[in-house]
């Protein structure tokens, strides 16, 4: 409130004495509650804040800029229809070229949750290489490869082949082109990829490519559970 509003604690501690603070509808008195970007303030009858969460799950179209703002292409922001939409941030970011899940929310705490790699919530991805995927690849990525850009080994994966040239990916992190550049070590370009999963999500089949819908509470607490 003091940061908000430019006034000193002094002061806020004297409008709480004075009953003049409401908070989620109920008349606040203590200095030190909790309040975070959702809660509903209200001082003098005046709002505040009042911010819902919004969860969003959106079939990425290959195109499509994963970013807020861009001058070249368009945003997923810009495929969306919707009030407000300029508070939604993406929770974890997929390629231009890349399709499939993306997650959107004016909830940080949440997206940040989802990309921490030790809550080990994995994203699946299902990936169209140009050559056919020999099986020392899946040791490969279980060892985790090391990106001397980042100086970083990357965290063990899963790779599931499924036909000659196509394999299911499983990744707990998101680094930079992380998969064109894990198929990129055995010199195999990335023709298609496709995120599907992310946690206990599946992409809704009833998207299509640039439909987005809102996620249920279900869906919003089971993202970061379930196995996929
Ligand atoms: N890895 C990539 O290379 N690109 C994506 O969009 C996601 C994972």
């Amino acid at each position: 409130m003091s940061a908000q509003l430019c006034i000193n604690r002094g002061d806020v501690r004297l409008m709480l004495a004075q009953a003049r603070i409401i908070v989620d509808g109920i008349v606040a008195t203590d200095v030190q509650q909790n309040i975070n970007e959702f809660s509903h303030v209200v001082l003098d009858g005046v709002v505040l804040q009042a911010q819902t969460p919004c969860y969003l799950m959106m079939n990425k179209p290959i195109g499509v800029v994963s970013a807020t703002k861009d001058d070249k292409h368009q945003t997923v922001i810009d495929l969306l229809d919707m009030p407000n939409k300029e508070n939604l941030h993406i929770a974890g970011r997929l390629d231009l070229n890349s399709s499939g899940l993306l997650l959107l929310t004016n909830d940080g705490q949440w997206s940040r949750n989802l990309s921490a790699p030790e809550k080990n919530i994995a994203k699946r991805y299902r990936v169209t290489v140009k050559n056919p995927i020999l099986p020392d690849y899946i040791q490969a990525f279980a060892e985790g490869m090391y990106f001397s850009y980042e100086d970083i080994t990357t965290l063990p994966a899963r790779l599931h082949i499924i036909d000659e040239c196509v394999a299911e990916v499983h990744l707990i992190e998101g680094r930079y082109h992380q998969i064109k550049r894990m198929f990129g070590r055995f010199r195999n370009p990335v023709l298609v990829l496709h995120r599907s999963a992310i946690g206990g999500l599946e992409l809704d089949a009833k998207l299509t490519p640039g439909q987005s819908r809102m996620l249920t509470q279900v869906e919003v607490v089971g993202v970061g559970r379930g196995e996929i």
